[in-house]
């Protein structure tokens, strides 16, 4: 039987190169062994961003046409949008009925974003569920594999126990679906510090080479190295951090030349910013293509989510079913 895959982003517009690494790059590798579901978890995105919905449209627009450049191919892949495939609520809610509260509160990344956005008190009651909605996606297409990073592994570990509590309860029509773990290279930004769109220090994958060569050159190398022959230290210098992710056939002779001091910075970059511009040379060309049809991204992901509901409406109706929710 195929195994069978789902993975989801949450809609932040076009994506940059941790998004690509940790990510999309993989995504378009498991095409070849697995029929594959990718959502744009529109959803996910109102837990946090209820409140700012006016780029929405223009940033699930922006992440497709990253999506479909790249190498997800709709003719192996289903691509969906998760509001367009209102199952994904319906067993959410029927999901919420058998899912402990303290399963909810005492979730991690729920911590941690309390602490990042300031939330306190003022938890929504969307958020605390984010998980429960996320063991939608996964069990609504039975998955049997999601690929995620570390920090999304508590969130499919809960869709077991959620999955499990469901079987157990009623009947059995879940799988229980594995963590498929990426090793996501922690890409830094351009300043070392977290690569993030709010802190401007970004590279994005459909950057023009003018831009990327600008934006490497303004990287920060190491502060020892103030002449072309100062010996350097590549281990404490993020634009190396670079050349090891997206150069590295060169890097070790990169390393070696920068520590003699053979190597200068502004060379380093260069090649940097050469390698960078290579790798995604077929992909500028596939999304200009896109930018000016956006029309076909629109009439892919329409057909994608509705292929999806076909799948999920099944699935549904088991559910519902073993609930004897079914009055006939
Ligand atoms: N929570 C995931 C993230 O922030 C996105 C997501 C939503 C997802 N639903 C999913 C990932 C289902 C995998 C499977 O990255």
């Amino acid at each position: 039987m195929a195994r069978i895959i789902f993975s989801g982003m949450r809609p932040t517009g076009k994506l940059h190169l941790g998004n690509y690494l940790g990510a999309l790059e993989n995504w378009v590798k498991l095409q070849e062994k697995y029929k594959c579901f990718f959502g744009v978890v529109d959803l996910h995105a109102l837990t946090t961003g209820y409140d700012k919905t006016e780029d929405l449209k223009e940033n699930i627009k922006e992440m497709l046409i990253d999506w479909f450049s790249a190498g997800i191919d709709p003719e192996r892949s289903t691509v969906l949008i998760q509001s367009y495939v209102p199952e994904h609520a319906e067993l959410h809610l029927l999901f919420s009925m058998i899912t402990p509260l303290p399963w909810l509160e005492r979730n991690p990344v729920l911590k941690e974003q309390v602490r990042d956005l300031g939330l306190k008190d003022n938890i929504n009651y969307g958020l605390l569920g984010y998980p429960v909605l996320m063991a939608s996606d996964i069990l609504i297409y039975k998955a049997n594999a999601v690929p995620v990073g570390e920090d999304q592994v508590h969130h499919v570990e809960l869709t077991r126990e959620i999955a499990r509590r469901f079987n157990n309860l009623y009947k059995n029509v879940f799988p229980l679906p594995q963590v498929k773990l990426t090793k996501i290279p922690r890409v830094p930004g351009t300043d070392g510090k977290r690569m993030s769109k709010t802190l401007g220090n970004t590279i994005s994958i459909s950057d023009s080479p003018e831009k990327i060569e600008e934006k490497v050159k303004t990287m920060i190398t190491d502060t020892q190295k103030i002449r072309l022959n100062d010996p350097g230290h590549p281990d404490i210098c993020v634009v190396f951090t670079y050349q090891e992710m997206f150069n590295p056939e060169q890097s070790e002779e990169i390393s070696a030349g920068c520590k003699s001091g053979k190597l200068g910075c502004v060379e380093c970059k260069k090649r940097l910013a050469q390698a960078l511009i290579n790798k995604f040379d077929g992909f500028r060309e596939k999304r200009i293509y896109y930018e000016k049809n956006p029309k076909i991204i629109r009439e892919i992901v329409i057909e994608g989510s509705k292929q999806a509901r076909q799948v999920a409406k099944q699935t549904l109706d088991e559910a519902k079913k073993a609930m004897n929710l079914d009055y006939e």
